[in-house]
């Protein structure tokens, strides 16, 4: 892969890279439109990153599928399909990592602690093997996007950073890997997530500027439904993800939920419309 992407660089042809876990759906999908148009070759990595996991997380029951995975990928147009082994990216006696100091003590990284860590850590890794001039992330993970910009500006990476939109199934539920783990019964608990950030919307369109009214509104939407516990919701700055009381500039709102034992995340942008901004 190494020696493909310096030979990609010397030719002066642009390479698009989408990293990914791979058990691929129309999320993943989307990014690789994106990245197929953007550049003259685009690279996909598969890859199932150990470092991200916490103890007792899901790493040896993450869905895997890499026939199918091969099949949408090479549908999709990509040049290029990654897909290390474990002992390759990470051999016996491995000891570096790359972490970031103030991103990640917000939102998930207070209940992962370790697991941007690993992101920052996998995704500089592939930066150096596949040499991308730029890279597709989904707005879906919102603060794993936020920290790849931040890391990738601050160690000076030749690659930019492109987010892209959510998707989502007809009913609103965000597309994930983890989704096949809900029963059908959880899966409907699980579009409260969206129906909460839709209300905040409404509300905010309604003039509601209190991110605290915004956030109880979320939380009650949410814990009505059976077999839900909230991790965190969140009314935040783009980029410090520092809690925003009041909506008084575009913010996010993200929130983390555990549906049965699946974690499932969601967030939007708030923001006021133009007239009724102070
Ligand atoms: P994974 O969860 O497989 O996601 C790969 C990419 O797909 C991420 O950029 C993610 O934000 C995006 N994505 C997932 N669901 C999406 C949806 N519904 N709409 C739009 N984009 C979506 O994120 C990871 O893998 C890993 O942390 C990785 C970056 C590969 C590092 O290991």
């Amino acid at each position: 892969m190494q020696t493909l992407a310096g030979d990609f660089r010397r030719q002066d042809r642009t390479v698009a890279f989408v990293p990914t876990m791979g058990y691929l759906h129309d999320g993943h999908l989307s990014l690789l439109a994106a990245g197929r148009q953007m550049a003259d070759i685009l690279v996909v990595s598969i890859f199932v990153n150990p470092t991200q996991f916490g103890p007792g997380e899901d790493y040896d029951n993450y869905p895997r599928d890499p026939e199918r995975d091969r099949r949408l990928a090479e549908n999709a147009g990509t040049d290029v399909l990654f897909m290390p082994e474990k002992d390759q990216l990470y051999p016996e006696g491995y000891e570096t990592y790359v972490t970031q100091t103030h991103l990640p003590k917000h939102l998930c990284g207070l209940s992962r602690p370790t697991h941007f860590s690993g992101v920052t850590t996998i995704v500089a890794k592939l930066f150096n093997i596949v040499k991308p001039h730029y890279a597709v992330f989904g707005e879906k993970d919102y603060q794993q996007l936020a920290i790849v910009r931040k890391m990738t500006a601050d160690l000076n990476f030749d690659t930019r950073i492109v987010g892209a939109p959510i998707v989502r199934e007809s009913d609103g539920l965000a597309l994930s890997s983890r989704n096949k783990y809900l029963t059908p019964q959880q899966r409907q608990s699980a579009l409260s997530l969206n129906r909460a950030l839709a209300e905040a919307q409404r509300m905010v369109a309604e003039g509601e500027t209190r991110a605290e009214t915004i956030i109880e509104k979320a939380v009650q939407i949410i814990t009505a439904q059976p077999e839900t516990e909230i991790d965190y919701v969140r009314i935040c700055d783009p980029e410090t993800l520092e809690d925003a009381a009041v909506i008084d500039h575009p913010v996010l709102m993200a929130l983390a939920v555990h549906v049965g034992q699946t974690r499932l995340l969601d967030n939007t942008m708030l923001a006021l419309q133009s007239g009724e901004q102070q």
